[in-house]
């Protein structure tokens, strides 16, 4: 097998760990899922439990060598004798018990941290492969919030929980054997409380889950409310609403109180409870044990023996109740991190051939319906034809379904009745990542990343690009010129750290962007709303030029873009109301000469004026 030559930070342990797919992690027990989850580390987990068993056992051997001291040693004759080797025995002891805890917890931290490092990795991968409903539906924040603050928590569980639990149960079981070799009935009678502590700690854990399951949610609506506030800080600002979003999330962030406040008080009732219990054991037992070593049943070294163990058995049943209460606050995560993991990609058959080898261009649409997931009926019946290296443009008023319809192109969405043929074939029969190649979308509003303007311009590429060839798209699109006088032309940042960009700059950026990648279809969607008459004339001047021998469909509102296409399509309310070429629609009464009409008048108007001033 190759070894990559990329050096990879944190280097998976083998390529099976690479490759995991987080579905085979799905479980309906929680707790199996997050075992699951650990596939391909869990050697090294188990290593991490067994040098705790190996740290817990050496510890109760001291006790017992300390018992043996006592009982045997310390009154012998010969004690100068023996004690150096009894010191040497505690000496070596302490040191077993230390480098195994030390690995103990080296290990576990690993696991942890990998663990975490994979499912990341994984869900920054998945939540980029989710279809577009799936970010309709979720909030930017929750995700967020499940990719961060749910991720750390089940990466506590492996570094704290895991390995507390098992701590508590290999020390319990060390230990009670260790008891029982000195007296049974003293082994079982230490142990009695212990039944009772684990079915109240039971208790509290079901009501400490659902209280912090409930806390988990509202953390997440906190975090969308700033991440909502944020992105739109200059709404926010504009329309001085400031105190209202503050009052906003002040209840927002009082809720989250009330709920963290709760989470508290189950947690005061718990621990006070728990430690009469684990006390009120301690106390009959010291007290049994004095006894016995006062009649004789046991030695005064097994007496000191017995409380060191017992002590081992008893304090950390009371850390059983905050590593449950952290127990079930990783598998809330877990819960909450599988919601999206479950989700199904969106299916984009990369590998697959495609129908056709080489896109021609011809699009026909019959009687095509959609809606979105919400079952509102969008496009109605949608019926036309377009030929290869034609230019469609369509028109129609906000929210009448201009953007839904070419989005079904690149299949961004899938409609949801009649047909639509590209060469011929249906598009459902294309990959996905096929359309995708040949289809350049110019989105309504383009998001550009905070990477420099030529990352930006060649984003969609996926291959190395000329200089000129990244101009020549630029200065199609009309930008050439206002990117050279950026302080460091196209290496100039875009953003925050950077220049921060024009609503008309961006739409002509993400043009290039698109332009660049020579898509066989060209989807413009308002792209140059934002762009005043003169450039949008100089855009359209390159464009004709560039769209000569593909197909483009084209949404606009200034008659001058629509004049020049082979067909217009008027939409309303999601319908085709009008369809014709420029000179056949003005003839007819409609919408599209309403609107022509009323540009024409504006243009006029404006002409009289600048011809009296
Ligand atoms: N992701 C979505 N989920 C659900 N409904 C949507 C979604 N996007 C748009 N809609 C709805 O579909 C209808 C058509 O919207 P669309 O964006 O296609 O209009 P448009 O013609 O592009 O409008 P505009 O000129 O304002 O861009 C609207 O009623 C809108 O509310
Ligand atoms: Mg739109």
């Amino acid at each position: 097998m190759a070894v990559s030559a990329k050096p990879t930070p944190v280097a998976p342990a083998t390529t099976e760990v690479q490759t995991y797919d987080m579905k085979q992690a799905l479980a309906e027990n929680r707790l199996l899922g997050l075992i699951r989850m650990a596939a391909g580390f869990r050697r090294l987990y188990v290593g991490a439990i067994a040098s705790l068993a190996v740290s817990s056992i050496a510890r109760t051997l001291t006790l017992l060598l300390l018992a043996y001291f006592v009982d045997e040693v310390l009154f012998r004759d010969d004690v100068r004798q023996v004690v150096p080797l009894v010191a040497l025995g505690f000496l070596g002891l302490a040191l077993v018990e230390g480098s195994a805890s030390y690995l103990s917890g080296r290990w576990a931290a690993r696991t942890a941290e990998q663990v975490a490092w994979r499912l990341r990795n994984y869900l920054y991968d998945h939540l980029q492969r989710l279809t577009f409903s799936y970010h309709d539906r979720m909030q930017t924040g929750e995700l967020l919030q499940r990719a961060t603050s749910d991720v750390e928590a089940i990466r506590r569980f492996f570094v704290e929980q895991g390995v507390g639990i098992g701590r508590i149960l290999i020390l319990f079981v060390v230990n009670f054997i260790a008891i029982m070799t000195i007296r049974v009935d003293l082994a079982l009678l230490s142990i009695v409380v212990i039944p009772v502590l684990v079915l109240v700690s039971l208790y509290f854990f079901k009501k400490i889950s659902a209280s912090y399951e409930a806390m988990q949610d509202q953390e997440a609506k906190l975090s969308t409310t700033l991440q909502e506030n944020l992105s739109g800080v200059r709404v926010v600002k504009a329309f001085a609403r400031q105190e209202y979003e503050r009052e906003k999330f002040e209840a927002d962030n009082w809720e989250k109180f009330l709920r963290g406040r709760h989470l508290l008080v189950l947690n005061a009732v718990y621990w006070p409870l728990t430690d009469i219990l684990v006390g009120a054991q301690q106390v009959g037992a010291y007290l049994l044990g004095a006894i016995m070593a006062i009649n004789g049943t046991i030695t005064v070294g097994q007496y000191m023996a017995f409380v060191g163990m017992l002590n081992m058995i008893v304090n950390p049943m009371r850390q059983l109740g905050r590593l449950i209460v952290h127990t079930s606050t990783g598998m809330v995560s877990y819960d909450r991190v599988s919601e999206i993991i479950r989700q199904t990609r969106e299916p984009l058959h990369e590998d697959s051939t495609p129908p056709v080898e080489r896109v021609r261009g011809e699009i026909v649409f019959d009687r095509v319906d959609f809606h979105y997931d919400n079952e509102t009926p969008v496009l109605h019946e949608i019926s036309f034809r377009c030929e290869p290296g034609q230019t469609i443009a369509l028109l129609g008023s906000t929210g009448s379904g201009k953007t839904s319809l070419v989005n079904l192109l690149p299949r961004f969405y899938d409609y949801t009745g009649g047909s639509i043929t590209l060469d011929g074939v249906e598009l459902r029969d294309y990959p996905r990542s096929f359309l995708r190649a040949n289809i350049g979308v110019v989105e309504q509003e383009p998001f550009l990343f905070s990477r420099t303007i030529r990352e930006n311009i060649t984003y969609g590429v996926g291959r190395e690009v000329s200089d000129e060839e990244v101009f020549a798209a630029a200065r199609a699109a009309a930008v050439h010129d206002v990117i050279e006088e950026f302080p460091d032309g196209y290496r100039t940042l875009v953003g925050e750290r950077g220049v921060t960009l024009s609503g008309g700059q961006k739409q002509r950026i993400a043009l290039a962007r698109t332009l660049l990648k020579n898509p066989r279809i060209l989807i413009l969607d308002d792209a140059t709303s934002s762009v005043d008459t003169e450039t949008e004339a100089a855009i359209r001047h390159a464009l004709r030029q560039m769209m000569q021998d593909r197909t483009s469909l084209v949404i606009a509102h200034r008659v001058q873009t629509l004049m020049h296409a082979d067909l217009v399509l008027v939409l309303d309310e999601g319908r085709i109301v009008q369809q014709g070429t420029h000179s056949q629609l003005i003839a007819q009464e409609g919408i599209y000469r309403e609107t022509f009409d009323m540009q024409s008048r504006i243009e006029e108007a404006l002409e009289k004026e600048i011809a009296s001033a």
